[in-house]
């Protein structure tokens, strides 16, 4: 973590909660979380239940963000959500480029254009990037790394650095409980952080690292230098552990 850049750290809650338990959640969180602490904190739910989290948790400092958004304004797009239609919602970010919805089949000219899109609509955006437990062993994940930000930032400018996060999320990390050595973490968000500089002010950008952050483990991983914060997970389902990487975030 840096002196300069504010802390983030958003729950993506992938496809799990209904409304109603969305609001349980966000009742109970608002008790844990402290709210003056100096840092952002952010929930992402799926869509259904984007209005219900933001009307829950309006009035507080948590932020609510989508978990994908589509770059076209409006139009025959079955099933996909407008950055327009995200914040009449009540949120105000998205994520982007999530290997899971890469590996559903958004195409890194999609993320970029999204990037774009949303951005331009008034959206933080946290665009996702890491690579596969293939691409590691084969040695190659600064290369990857390397394209997938310069490609998913082919779109954005300078301009973009107050609504713009990357968060480095290996794949092989994702759910399997095997996290990143802080090591590790640090190597590739750096990388992340260097790549971005072609394009945004890299002292300014701020950098994730997700991949099984948990109350335990998420100190660690938040003290390395150009790690500003955590995507997480699962730990993220459950208030009172993602209100304890909150505080490890603090
Ligand atoms: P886990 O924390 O469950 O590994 O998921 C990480 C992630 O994909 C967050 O976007």
């Amino acid at each position: 973590m840096s002196a300069v850049r504010r802390p983030l750290v958003a729950g993506n809650w992938k496809m799990h909660k209904t409304v109603g338990e969305a609001r349980e959640f966000c009742d109970a969180l608002a008790t844990l979380v402290d709210v003056a602490a100096p840092l952002d904190v952010a929930v992402c739910p799926p869509f259904t239940a984007l209005e219900a989290t933001a009307r829950a948790l309006a009035g507080t400092s948590i932020a609510v963000y989508a978990q994908n958004v589509h770059e076209a304004e409006a139009g025959a797009h079955t099933g996909d959500v407008s950055a327009a239609m995200v914040l009449d919602t009540g949120a105000t970010g998205a994520l982007v480029g999530h290997s899971e919805r890469r590996a559903a089949g958004d195409t890194d000219a999609q993320v970029a254009a999204r990037v774009r899109a949303g951005i331009d609509a008034g959206l933080l955006i946290v665009m996702c990037c890491g690579e596969s437990l293939d691409t590691r062993r084969a040695g190659q994940t600064e290369e990857w790394v390397t394209r997938q930000v310069r490609d998913g930032l082919a779109s954005a400018t300078a301009a973009d650095i107050d609504r713009l996060v990357i968060a480095y999320e290996p794949i092989w990390a994702i759910g399997t409980g095997e996290t990143a050595t802080p090591d590790q973490a640090q190597e590739a968000c750096a990388i992340v952080r260097r790549v971005a500089s072609e394009v945004v002010d890299g002292t300014r950008l701020r950098v994730l690292y997700g991949g099984s952050v948990n109350p335990g483990n998420a100190a660690e991983l938040m003290a390395c230098a150009d790690v500003d914060g955590a995507l997480v997970g699962g730990a993220s389902l459950d208030p009172g552990s993602f209100a304890a990487i909150v505080a490890a975030a603090a």
